[in-house]
């Protein structure tokens, strides 16, 4: 697939990079420098390269979203028209001091992003996962107990490119059910990154689900 990366930091950084290890078609945006979209790209290989937020999203079958909440209405803007288009959104609705969501209980980041963008096909999905363990999930992803990563969406079609994105990265994706559900996985989220950088778990921290027999 072809996947454009709006917001190269921690998350659009090494998402990028395993999309692109994985085999797909990948273009960097979205950060302060150019010379720093031109790394990722040269680092990433497989034919990754450096382009605007406008270039990531023409062709794209898949936009991975990767800002800080405050950034949002600067990288749409950037971006153009995104009617059509899925869009995986790790980005979460936190305030200025990241210390609070900014929407919460009656909806969602997800939802407010596809509200945003009505045309456009948003997943919520990788949010719950420290940027730090990716790599370590891509390396292990032939294991056969994989880490579960939950996302959820209304569209059919959206869905099913985010289970192979998914997959690709070496988690096992998990259909948590409609967008709404992101009103719950967001704060998981931030339960997830309370764990992982201020309890004992450490950002290796991940989770897996087991099905209770009947
Ligand atoms: N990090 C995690 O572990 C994690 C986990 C779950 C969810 N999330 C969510 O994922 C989203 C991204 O998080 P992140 O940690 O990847 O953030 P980040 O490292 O700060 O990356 C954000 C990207 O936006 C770019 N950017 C910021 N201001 C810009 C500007 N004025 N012009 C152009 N580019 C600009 C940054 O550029 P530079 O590269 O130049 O800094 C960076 O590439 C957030 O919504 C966060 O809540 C993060």
């Amino acid at each position: 697939m072809r996947v454009g990366i709006l917001g190269s930091g921690r998350m659009g950084g090494k998402l990028g990079t395993l999309f692109a290890r994985a085999g797909h078609e990948v273009v960097f945006s979205y950060a302060r420098s150019r010379a720093k979209l031109e790394r990722l790209a040269r680092e990433a290989r497989h034919g990754a390269r450096a382009g605007t937020p406008r270039e990531a999203a023409q062709d794209a079958d898949a936009l991975l979203l990767a800002v800080h909440w405050s950034r949002l209405g600067d990288v749409l803007k950037q971006a153009g028209d995104l009617s059509g288009k899925v869009i995986l959104s790790c980005s979460l609705p936190m305030n200025a001091s990241d210390t609070a969501l900014v929407v919460a209980r009656t909806s969602s980041g997800a939802e407010a992003l596809a509200r945003r963008i009505p045309k456009a096909r948003v997943v919520s999905a990788f949010n719950t996962v420290p940027s730090e363990v990716l790599f370590d999930v891509f390396e292990a992803r032939r294991r056969s107990k994989r880490p579960s990563l939950v996302f959820c969406g209304d569209d059919r079609r959206a869905k099913k490119v985010a289970v192979q994105l998914i997959r690709d990265v070496g988690f096992e994706p998990v259909d948590a059910g409609p967008l709404r559900i992101a009103r719950y996985t967001e704060p998981f989220a931030l339960l997830v990154a309370q764990l992982a950088y201020e309890g004992s778990g450490g950002p290796e921290l991940a989770y897996r689900f087991e099905r209770f027999e009947a």
